[in-house]
Formats: C-alpha cells, sequence, structure tokens
C-alpha cells in the first residue's frame, strides 16, 4: 500500500457468517488491505465465531443476554470496539441495531450490508418484503451507517433479477453471491481512502496516480 499503514478492520456478525467469511478471503488473496482485529458478536453460538478461529481472528464475545439491560449491553459493546482502535467496523450481518451512542462515536468509520436495495426493504426478511411487493429486481446495499433503519449514505449496490418461481430461499441466495463481493469492494475502497462522503452521496474517487473517475462497475 504504498509504504502506508495497513489498515485495521473489525467484523460485527450474529449468525452464519458467510460475508465475514468473504472479508477473510479477501484478506487472504490481498484484495482487501487490512487486517482484520476482530470478530464481535452478541451470540456466543454464532457460526461467525468457527470462522474466526479458523482464520486465527480474537473473538469477542459480547452476550446480549447476559447484560442487564439494553444499555449495559451498548456500553459493553462499545468497550469492546474501542478496544479494538479499527479504521473500520462492518456489520455482516449483525442483527441489532446499534445505539446512537456508538452511531455517532463511528461516523463514516462503520458500514453495514443490506440484502436489497435501499431505500426499498429495509430492517427484517428484507428478501421476503421484496418478494411480497412483487418487484423484478431487488439486490444488495453496502451503506455507511448513520442513526436511521438501513438509512445510511450508500457506498455500493448490485442488483439481482427476481424469478417467477422464487421463495424466499432461492432470491436470498442469488443475493447473497452478489453479497459476498459488494461487501470486499467496498471495504477495500474504504481502506484505499477512496470514499469521500458529501451530504448523502458517496463518491469513489480515483485511484492516486489514474486520472479516471471512479468505477461505476463495482463490484
Ligand atoms: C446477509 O444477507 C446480510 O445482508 C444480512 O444478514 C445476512 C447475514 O448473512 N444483514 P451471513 O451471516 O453473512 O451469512
Amino acid at each position: 500500500m504504498n509504504g502506508e499503514a495497513m489498515k485495521r478492520i473489525a467484523v460485527l456478525a450474529s449468525g452464519r457468517g458467510s460475508n465475514f467469511q468473504a472479508v477473510i478471503d479477501a484478506i487472504a488473496i490481498g484484495e482487501i488491505p487490512a487486517v482484520c482485529c476482530g470478530l464481535v458478536t452478541d451470540n456466543p453460538s454464532a457460526y461467525a465465531i468457527t470462522r474466526a478461529e479458523e482464520a486465527g481472528i480474537p473473538v469477542f464475545i459480547v452476550d446480549f443476554t447476559a447484560c442487564p439491560s439494553k444499555e449495559a449491553y451498548e456500553q459493553a459493546l462499545l468497550a469492546v470496539l474501542r478496544s479494538l482502535g479499527a479504521d473500520l467496523y462492518i456489520l455482516a450481518g449483525y442483527m441489532r441495531i446499534v445505539g446512537t451512542g456508538i452511531v455517532h462515536e463511528l461516523k463514516g468509520r462503520m458500514i453495514n450490508i443490506h440484502p436489497a436495495l435501499l431505500p426499498s426493504f429495509p430492517g427484517l426478511h428484507a428478501q421476503r418484503q421484496a418478494l411480497d411487493y412483487g418487484v423484478k429486481v431487488s439486490g444488495c446495499t453496502v451503506h455507511f451507517v448513520d442513526e436511521g433503519m438501513d438509512t445510511g449514505p450508500i457506498i455500493v449496490q448490485t442488483c439481482v433479477p427476481v424469478m417467477e418461481g422464487d421463495d424466499e430461499e432461492s432470491l436470498a441466495g442469488r443475493i447473497l453471491e452478489k453479497e459476498h463481493r459488494c461487501l470486499p469492494a467496498a471495504i477495500r475502497l474504504f481502506c484505499e481512502g477512496r470514499l469521500e462522503i458529501r451530504d448523502r452521496r458517496v463518491f469513489i474517487l480515483p485511484k492516486p496516480g489514474n486520472p479516471s473517475v471512479g468505477s461505476r462497475r463495482i463490484p
């Protein structure tokens, strides 16, 4: 990275962790110029923990059910996130709403992946929402996290067709394949210092030494 220090990234995940795995794999092949300094999870039985252990990534469990209140959980979570000192915090299947204290502190340094083309279908069960609505196209979105539910400035989006025979599972699988490419692509852009937020819009800056405008073909 032109002699620059590698970025430190941390991932928050609550379950299966296939997006986390895509990040691990992208780091391993040099696609993401960063080190993953921790997996943080609210769920002690998340499969993401196994993935972290296999990759030698430190695991930090902040068990929501063991905390006396949501405030206590948020405080414990913030303490862990601070201790990691990451440049970027990635919500990759983290199934809780991040409290405003954390959002404020990490503004511009926290991103989320959502399995729909925002602003359509925010929140839970995005694939089912898309099917129920009857859209012909859906996809995924990587965005910065703000105080709202899936409302932050959008970094990358990719679409997939919705087929007539689709059920929630088949559509989710088609979207997930795109998620596994979009998320590493967005992280890479962040790590390269190529994302600039102006109001609601995120501009992708050209690579240093390359005068062309930012690519619109990501991933
Ligand atoms: C993904 O569809 C992600 O977009 C959503 O939750 C799912 C997590 O899947 N936020 P995984 O745990 O990364 O496999």
